[in-house]
């Protein structure tokens, strides 16, 4: 019998239709185009006026589910990467497949913030490869606009809201999910996190005057770790499979910052005519950022490409994603 392997094959996204420009944001907080521009690479983002994480990712999942032709039915397990849930409980998984008919499908969240994405795929794909399953979606969703405090210029330039979502199916012929490098480190949780809200500081009238339920991060601490550790674990995955700059045909890395971008890619080798980058239009969606560009770029994506997804983020939580494309659109 043929190895069976986990191979996306649809990807769809959706973003809110309210922009959010770096002018704006400097008649909101001490800031300016010039600052964010340079030190990020963002331009504007999405944001998310009423609805939640789920009605995102609703949108993004009916689209590919019409798209492909696919019965809501059929589905039978969904993933869904998210730091901004709907509740605490239940899982926005559970929410999403009330929400868009999947009622033969169950589904759990998984956190694990800007590699959120990455896990959820790596995760997905294991049903896949035992032969349990057929179809499975692996879901990117963050409203992070819920979470972002519009008094502090250091963390609400960067983030925006967004949704993107993959199909998993089985293929024969050895594309998909190739290999996997999967990382955390909890003694990084500091340095980005929202202290409020969960079990170690539920919510109470101070938290909330303390701005406690927001995100609260370290920039440079995280730059610094972010910059070394998705570079180191892009180029190890390539080594891991002989891969070399040539072989790649694509890096699809988490959008937080270009500078970062371009450290991951150097460290690779690889040209920027090889980098998916849509930060400029979107900002930071965390879990969403990796199937929104897979989606931006399907076009171009050819049967076959050897793809190197990679991802830093809170907790801290990293890693690199080796895949074979699986079609030509
Ligand atoms: O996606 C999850 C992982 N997250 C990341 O990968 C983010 C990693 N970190 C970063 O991308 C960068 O650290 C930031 C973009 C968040 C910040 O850039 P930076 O070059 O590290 O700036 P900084 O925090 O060192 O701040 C430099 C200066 C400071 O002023 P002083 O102390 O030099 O006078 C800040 O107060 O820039 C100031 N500053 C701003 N100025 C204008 C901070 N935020 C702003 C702002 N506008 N929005």
């Amino acid at each position: 019998m043929k190895k069976i392997s986990a191979a996306i094959t649809g990807v769809h996204g959706f973003v809110p239709k309210d922009v959010l420009t770096n002018e704006d944001l400097s008649k909101i907080v001490d800031t300016s185009d010039d600052w964010i521009l340079s030190r990020t690479g963002i331009k504007e983002r999405r944001i998310m006026k009423d609805g939640a994480s789920s009605d995102m990712a609703m949108e993004a999942v009916n689209a590919l589910l019409r798209k492909k032709n696919i019965d809501p039915l059929e589905i039978e397990l969904v993933i869904v990467g998210t730091v901004t849930p709907d509740y605490p409980f239940p899982s926005t998984a559970n929410v999403l497949c009330d929400k868009t008919g999947m009622k033969n499908a169950w589904g759990f969240d998984l956190n694990a913030a800007c590699s959120g994405f990455l896990f959820a795929l790596s995760t997905g794909s294991q049903f896949i490869e035992t032969g349990k399953y057929k179809k499975v979606l692996v879901v990117g969703v963050d409203k992070m606009t819920s979470i972002v405090d519009y008094q502090d210029r250091t963390t609400c330039v960067i983030f925006g809201d967004g949704a993107g979502v993959v199909l998993l199916e089985p293929n024969e012929e050895g594309l998909g999910l190739q290999d996997f490098i999967l990382r955390s480190d909890g003694s990084g949780r500091q340095f980005l996190i929202q202290p409020a809200g969960g079990s170690a500081m539920p919510p109470s009238h101070e938290t909330v005057d303390d701005r406690m339920h927001y995100v609260k991060q370290e920039g440079k601490q995280v730059y610094k770790f972010a910059v070394t550790n998705m570079a180191e674990v892009s180029a190890e995955i390539m080594e891991k499979n002989k891969l070399t700059s040539d072989d790649v045909a694509w890096l699809v890395p988490h959008q937080a910052n270009l500078r970062i971008i371009d450290a991951t890619a150097n460290r690779m080798g690889l040209p920027s005519e090889k980098v998916m980058i849509n930060i400029q239009k979107y900002g930071n969606t965390t879990a969403g950022t990796l199937p929104l560009c897979l989606w931006d770029y399907e076009n171009q994506l050819k049967k076959g490409d050897n793809i190197i997804l990679s991802a830093f983020g809170g907790g801290f939580t990293w890693g690199a994603v080796y895949i074979k494309w699986a079609y030509n659109s």
